[in-house]
């Protein structure tokens, strides 16, 4: 009864110029380790759920990307998304997929792009997760520690006065500005959102008629052409007249019965290089190096990465990011790293 949907129609444009529209991170060995992050995100799924039950669901532009990348993987069970609608209607839609396959699924959403260290205790998590959700209608969120009030996130505020494996969530706030962010993590009760969901077809079907009614009743048109050969004719004909949104406003912000499980594994969501630089190797002064040999007289604190293991010498550089792919070099202080987006659209625009 076990299935997962794999997120992968994100672009990624915060780690650019090694995520491009072309080929976004999710598709690539972001830290050097010898698979692309989709292909780990979807190794770690199999150790829980059936290979055949893993959808995989991305924009259409990169349906060879994936058939590459995951070989066993069969036709149907890439999603193909005509156009980017955010998180909430490609959840929907599979979720009607899945329950039509099998009344009783259970399902999770699994992010692509994340960074997760203790494959046990993800899997054990899971499992535990996973036999909550096919009980009784809740939807069952993961929750991190968090370190600091980073805006990027969803806060959930959990019910504290009992210590249990699961505790029930009291509020959730996506992307809250700086202040509250602040205010969140002096409270205490509050963790970061994996982006992480367990839940069965059910509850989340019933969460989407209630929430989104509009959506549902758009998709579920769609019901005698899921897993057929009409769906994806449906699907470039209805997916783009959905509203774009994600499911974190959409559903887990308004939803009642919502619950949280802390993940026992590490965690990073490669939303920056400068988060992704505390777990990953550095050396002596404070450099980390992906993909690449390194010749430095002077530098410290510095996240270097090219794309064949070329020899990069550097002297008398500090706390700066130099990356690059086939047609761009990237050199900028890690502190400007938020403004990123901003640099590759001027970037892009002059060539
Ligand atoms: N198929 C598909 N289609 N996938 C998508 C789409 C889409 O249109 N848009 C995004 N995704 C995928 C991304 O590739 C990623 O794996 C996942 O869905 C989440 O989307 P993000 O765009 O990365 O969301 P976020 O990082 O801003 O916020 C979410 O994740 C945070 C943790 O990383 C939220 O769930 C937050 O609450 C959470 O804290
Ligand atoms: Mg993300």
């Amino acid at each position: 009864n076990y299935y997962a949907i794999l997120m992968a129609g994100g672009v990624g444009s915060r780690f650019w110029p090694v995520s491009t529209a072309m080929c976004p991170k999710q598709f690539q060995d972001v830290l050097g380790v010898g698979e692309t992050l989709v292909q780990s995100t979807f190794r770690r799924l199999s150790q829980l759920i059936p290979r055949e039950n893993i959808y995989i669901l991305t924009n259409k532009n990169y349906s060879d990307i994936v058939k590459e990348q995951l070989p066993g993987v069969k036709q149907e069970q890439i999603v193909l998304e005509p156009v980017m609608r955010n998180t909430a209607p490609s959840i929907l839609l599979a979720a009607m997929k899945i329950k039509q396959k099998n009344k009783d699924a259970v399902m999770m959403v699994a992010p692509s792009d994340h960074w997760i260290q203790g494959e046990q205790q993800f899997v054990e998590d899971l499992e535990f997760a996973f036999e909550e959700a096919a009980e009784d209608d809740k939807l069952i969120t993961l929750g991190i520690t968090p370190s600091f009030p980073n805006t990027g996130y969803g806060y959930i505020k959990y019910d504290d006065t009992e210590e249990k494996r699961m505790m029930p969530v009291q509020a959730f706030t996506e992307k809250p500005n700086f202040k509250k962010a602040e205010a969140f993590l002096r409270e205490g009760n509050y963790v970061w959102n994996a982006g992480i969901f367990i839940w069965n077809a059910n509850a989340i079907l019933q969460n989407f008629e209630k929430l989104l009614p509009e959506m549902y009743r758009l998709f579920e048109k769609g019901n005698a052409a899921w897993n057929t050969e009409k769906e994806q004719e449906f699907l470039d004909e209805n997916y783009p007249l959905a509203n774009k949104i994600s499911i974190d406003y959409g559903i887990i912000e308004k939803a009642e019965n919502v619950h949280m499980i802390p993940a026992s594994f590490k965690w990073n969501d490669l939303g920056t290089w400068g988060s992704l630089q505390e777990q990953l190797p550095q050396d002596d002064n404070g450099n980390t190096l992906i993909n690449a040999r390194f010749l430095s007289f002077e530098a410290e604190g510095n996240i270097i990465r090219t794309e064949k293991n070329k020899v990069v010498v550097i002297e008398g550089l500090k706390d700066y990011i130099v990356l690059e792919n086939e047609q761009v070099l990237l050199i900028m202080p890690k502190k400007n790293e938020q403004n990123i987006k901003e640099i590759r659209d001027k970037a892009m625009e002059k060539f």
